[in-house]
């Protein structure tokens, strides 16, 4: 059944979105459906960005895709230049800010100083450079997705770094909601818990492999729904949060998370 196309003609920029299986071809994806044209970006996963732009064009709208290294201090600018060479628009209406990583380490002592720099680039000045670069072509209307995580708020004492940059993501994300909300541009994060990437069709794949450590203990024992998460259900997430449908709704945090981020 055709799906409804509250988003034609619109233009979409997903950040890590060129691997098959993942929040960001997902979400990449989900909006062509509802008639987003998208750019994809990807840093080092080049062979299947085909492949993706296959699928998004095969659903009858525009797309592109950019490489870029979200430490690079010129992030934005290229991912924005890229957007007007390759759409026949100047308006930008939908950022996703998926690109993001985590490294684990042991404890404090083995957090090397350079996991800072790296992992707070990438998850963090990286989003707000595609942002600032993004603006002039932002109007009212505008939808701003940051994707977090649940440890923003669980922390973890082997994920220091990322559990850090992620919750300085949803303060920014507050922060910018603060700026853009009188210009009709919605500013929101979508925090996901645990979600399977291995493209399983079983929705069912439980959190056996999650460790036994702190983080470990805490989603095993505070899940309400048992089970991982998939891409397309944080995909759905974000799909609402770009739509027209979430009009007053900014600076929130939405958690795709089966309950794990609920108080004990
Ligand atoms: N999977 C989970 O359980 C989970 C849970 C909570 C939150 N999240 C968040 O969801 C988002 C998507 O993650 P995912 O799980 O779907 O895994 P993923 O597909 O591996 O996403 C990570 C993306 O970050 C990009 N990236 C890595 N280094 C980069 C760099 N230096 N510059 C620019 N981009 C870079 C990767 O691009 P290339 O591959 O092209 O290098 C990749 O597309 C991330 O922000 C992650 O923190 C995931």
């Amino acid at each position: 059944m055709a799906k409804e196309q509250y988003l034609a003609g619109q233009l979409a920029i997903v950040t890590g979105a060129s691997k098959l299986v993942s929040i960001g071809s997902a979400t990449a994806l989900t909006l062509a459906e509802h008639g987003a044209n998208v750019l994809i970006h990807y840093n080092s996963t080049s062979q299947s960005v085909e492949e993706v732009l296959g699928k998004i064009r095969s659903l009858g709208v525009e797309a592109a895709a950019v490489q870029a290294d979200a430490g690079d201090p010129s992030f934005g600018k290229i991912l924005v230049a890229a957007a007007l060479e390759h759409f026949p628009t100047d308006k930008i209406n939908i950022i996703v800010n998926n690109a993001g990583l985590g490294i684990a380490r042991e404890d404090t002592a083995s957090v090397p100083l350079e996991d800072w720099d790296y992992l707070l680039h990438i998850n963090l000045r990286g989003p707000f450079l595609l942002i600032q670069a993004a603006l002039p072509y932002m109007k009212p209307g505008g939808r701003i997705i940051n994707v977090s995580s649940v440890m923003a708020n669980l922390g973890s004492s082997k994920m220091i770094v990322y559990s850090a940059s992620k919750a300085a993501l949803n303060s920014m994300t507050l922060s910018v909601s603060e700026e853009l909300g009188p210009k009709g541009i919605t500013v929101n994060t979508v925090s996901p818990g645990p979600i399977d990437l291995s493209g399983s069709k079983d929705l069912n794949v439980t959190l056996d492999d999650v460790k036994d450590d702190r983080i470990g203990w805490r989603v095993h024992s505070n899940q309400h729904i048992k089970r991982k998460g998939t891409p397309q259900e944080v995909a759905n997430a974000i799909l609402f949060l770009a739509s027209p449908m979430s009009s007053y709704i900014t600076g929130q945090v939405t958690y795709v998370d089966g309950g794990i981020n609920l108080p004990l």
